[in-house]
């Protein structure tokens, strides 16, 4: 079975920093012929801007062709067939399958059921490991280093996909945490258990203001609407955070403050006239991440 990309675990730490150096690499060169011949595909079970336009953009500036479709209602999947039988029909057509699918596992099952690499671009609130790997790109290219790192997660820290997988990852890089989030959305056990068993600090507050100036990346979350299954639950938690300019003084020099996108409200408009705001960049980033992804999983070493 080829290599896929489903969960930040799947990825050793050198395969990691390998990924990190390609992209750099990416980044300076632009556009190649690496994949010349290579067809991707592009399958968005859900929606996405940045992710499915970016790894779109990353293959054609490695020379490949996309294929895919961002709306099921446009699908045969809207007949009933089956995630299996979509996913068997598009690996006979193309080199390499990038999906996000709401069901969590969706992505590890195409991964089982064809013969190409499969890229996890999101499945439901569980992993988002390509966003990790811009992520910690991110995070190199504003601080220097990895290690070391303390990291103030801010926001749904439940359903926060992104939020999972970069805890992970960074678990490799002896960092420290803080977990900024009302009751509801506080961190799920299982994660909390994951950094006990490695010795990984933590500290967890419902203040925003508490812990601003104690660390390196301010990484910002939006409530994930489409994970609540009672509105009234989201009603009560969805303005529970909004970051302003005016709170960012007294922060550290070489603060950053990341955010995969989309935001809705939890960062305002002020904030993005300061020094201290990166996920404009970081959000570029993805698209030099990708290409080294795509070329990576392909066989490009
Ligand atoms: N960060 C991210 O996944 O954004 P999209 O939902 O727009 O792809």
């Amino acid at each position: 079975m080829p290599k896929s990309l489903i969960s930040i675990h799947d990825f050793s730490k050198e395969e990691i920093l390998h990924i990190l150096s390609v992209a750099r690499e990416m980044e300076a060169t632009g556009s190649s012929k690496l994949l010349d011949g290579k067809v991707v595909a592009c399958l968005f079970f859900e929606p996405s801007t940045r992710t499915r336009l970016s790894f779109e953009t990353a293959a054609n500036r490695l020379g490949a062709r996309v294929i895919g479709f961002s709306d099921v209602a446009n699908t045969s999947i809207s007949k009933g067939e089956s995630l299996k039988d979509t996913i068997k029909m598009v690996s006979n057509y193309v080199d390499i399958i990038v999906m996000r699918h709401p069901l969590e596992g969706a992505a590890r099952y195409a991964s089982e059921v064809c013969d190409i690499p499969v890229v996890n671009a999101g499945d439901g609130a569980n992993q988002h490991p390509s966003q990790t790997l811009l992520d910690l790109y991110t995070i190199l290219e504003t601080q220097g280093r990895l290690e070391n790192v303390t990291i103030n997660m801010v926001g749904d820290l439940k359903y926060g996909r992104t939020v999972h997988s970069l805890l992970q990852a960074m678990s490799h890089f002896n960092p420290e945490f803080i977990f900024t989030a009302p009751e509801e959305l506080k961190l799920p056990q299982e994660y909390k258990h994951f950094l006990d068993s490695r010795g990984i600090p933590y500290r967890e507050t419902s203040s925003l203001q508490e812990h601003l100036g104690d660390c390196d990346i301010l990484y910002m979350t939006r409530v994930q609407q489409e994970r609540f299954s009672d509105p009234m639950e989201y009603e009560k938690v969805k303005d529970v955070y909004r970051l302003e300019a005016a709170m960012l003084n007294g922060v550290r020099d070489n603060l950053k403050i990341l955010h995969p996108l989309p935001r809705v409200g939890e960062i305002a408009d002020d904030v993005d006239d300061t020094p201290y705001a990166y996920f404009y960049k970081q959000a570029e980033n993805g698209m030099y991440v990708r290409m080294a992804i795509i070329a990576y999983l392909l066989g490009y070493k």
